[in-house]
């Protein structure tokens, strides 16, 4: 019996086929991002954005704040998913993928929904609590070193049975790899430890694109 599937291009086009029907906006950040060589594995992949659309629909979520837009593929594809009346947050300390991101969500007629906060993220989300701003779902998905202090104030922004999203969590395979020991790996199996002992939230991790953790603030 097969255990586990190795996801590769030809599955994931399959399961695109399957899937909800790609906005012609989602179209072109893909193959923008595929001019960019390899940076483009920045972006989540096609399939997480499916089964984010498909978490947002299910669990009502109005309210989003993305921690890393870069160039705007998940942050649109979250927008193309919530209600008229809900709204994202976009935090990203990238002038130039900042502005590719707001054309593309201008072009896709959301930028009326979807705000991007320029900066660096530990700084806006101090502002955002000092504002009293609070969230249905958070996504993280910025500078690995800094996860920890993301999951702690995304902790305070999310409302009471609010969701937190991070991204990369399984590291290319690396977190589980007893040769890999290099600062970014170890600081995620860190970040993977803390989260496991956190008795704050309910979590799972998912295998989709480079792994996520799903949490629900309890
Ligand atoms: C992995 S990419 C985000 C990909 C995006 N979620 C998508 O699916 O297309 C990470 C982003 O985090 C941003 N970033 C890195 N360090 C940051 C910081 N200290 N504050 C805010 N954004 C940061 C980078 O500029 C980059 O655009």
């Amino acid at each position: 019996m097969i255990k586990s599937l190795e996801i590769n291009e030809r599955l994931e086009k399959y399961i695109s086929d399957h899937s909800y029907d790609l906005h012609p906006i989602q179209k072109e950040i893909l193959n923008h991002n595929k001019n960019l060589g390899d940076v483009k594995k920045m972006q989540i992949s096609v399939t997480q954005a499916y089964f984010f659309q498909f978490f947002i629909k299910t669990n009502n979520i109005k309210n989003i704040l993305e921690i890393g837009t870069f160039t705007g593929y998940s942050a649109l594809s979250m927008g193309l998913a919530i209600p008229k009346d809900g709204n994202i947050v976009c935090l990203d300390i990238n002038k130039e993928t900042s502005l590719v991101a707001k054309n593309f969500f201008k072009k896709a007629n959301l930028d009326k929904k979807m705000k991007i906060i320029l900066g660096p993220a530990i700084n806006t989300l101090e502002k955002l609590k000092d504002d009293k701003k609070m969230f249905d779902m958070i996504f993280i998905d910025a500078d690995k070193e800094k996860y920890k202090n993301y999951y702690d104030l995304s902790l305070e922004l999310v409302k009471k049975n609010g969701f937190i999203l991070i991204d990369n969590v399984l590291w290319h395979g690396d977190v589980a790899d007893l040769n890999k020991n290099d600062r970014l790996t170890n600081t995620i199996r860190e970040f993977n430890s803390f989260i496991k002992k956190d008795d704050r939230v309910e979590k799972t991790i998912l295998p989709l694109g480079d792994g996520v953790t799903i949490c629900r603030k309890i």
